[in-house]
């Protein structure tokens, strides 16, 4: 008998990396998982990726988290196939990667990454609600991804930290607002995981990553996604509001292990 059985899931951003393994984890512990990445192409790609992995009857269908009208459309389909909904993983994310230093980068640029990172993950948290968990007996639960970034800045990535403090402050804004309905909102804020885009580093810069973490190791998408089950399941039934940090130790140096001399 798998933990999440009988709930319905969705996941955004469901269709690579981290959000790959986040949909394996609910799909092997029984819940029926709904997830979206923001294309046609980029969705399918997923949906293979997770049929090669022997994962069936994941349902999928690409969204724009920041198109109002591609998300009902979304909302309706969950409706349509399962009628409920019980755990909104809001992972989607922006990177802002490749906008260059605070002083080149375009303003709208940083428009774009709030419009997916806040601006999305809001609104899809506020359909979940009102569609949903507001006419279920039982409610919901909604585990947002924010990261280690959003108290200790990374360089040239001023969107994103940004981003994702504004998603822990969210995530307690609407915890404070939706635990009298009996909805929880918590976070799990990562620090390195692996993903596709580790393969295209220098070794040496990998190893210089790793030796940044006390436990000497990147988290596995594997790992996140137990944390956001534990998060998402009544393990948790008394937290709210909490941004749980999951960085190999990272955010409790105050220097990495070759620099503290
Ligand atoms: N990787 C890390 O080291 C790290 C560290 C700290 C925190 N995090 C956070 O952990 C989460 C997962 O990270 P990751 O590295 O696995 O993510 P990723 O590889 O960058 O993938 C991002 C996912 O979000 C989707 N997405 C982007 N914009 C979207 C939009 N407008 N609408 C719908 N989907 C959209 C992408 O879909 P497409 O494929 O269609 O683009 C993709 O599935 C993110 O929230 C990230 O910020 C990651």
């Amino acid at each position: 008998m798998g933990k999440f059985n009988g709930k319905v899931v969705l996941v955004t951003g469901g269709n690579r990396n981290t959000g790959l393994d986040i949909v394996e984890k609910f799909a092997r512990e029984g819940a029926k998982v709904f997830m979206c990445g923001s294309s046609e192409a980029s969705t399918a790609k997923g949906a293979a990726e997770l049929k090669a992995r022997g994962i069936d009857g994941i349902i999928s269908q690409a969204c724009d988290i920041s198109d109002a009208v591609q998300v009902k459309s979304l909302f309706d389909t969950i409706e349509r196939e399962a009628g409920r909904l019980d755990i909104l993983v809001n992972n989607a994310a922006n990177q802002g990667l490749g906008h260059g230093g605070p002083l080149e980068m375009k303003p709208e640029m940083f428009y774009d990454v709030f419009k997916t990172n806040v601006v999305g993950g809001f609104q899809v948290t506020q359909m979940a609600c009102n569609r949903f968990f507001m006419k279920q007996e039982s409610r919901g639960v909604v585990v947002f991804l924010s990261s280690n970034t959003a108290m200790r800045a990374i360089r040239n990535r001023t969107a994103y930290c940004a981003s994702k403090g504004a998603i822990n402050s969210m995530v307690r804004a609407l915890a404070l607002d939706l635990a009298p309905l009996g909805i929880r909102v918590n976070c799990c804020a990562p620090g390195y995981i692996y993903t596709e885009r580790w393969d295209a580093l220098d070794p040496a810069k990998a190893a210089r990553r790793r030796l940044n973490c006390p436990l000497r190791k990147e988290a596995k998408g594997s790992d996140i996604a137990n944390v956001v089950a534990f998060l998402a399941s009544d393990d948790s039934a008394n937290m709210t509001g909490e941004i749980v940090t999951c960085d190999a130790g990272c955010s409790c140096q105050h220097m990495p292990e070759d620099v503290d001399v």
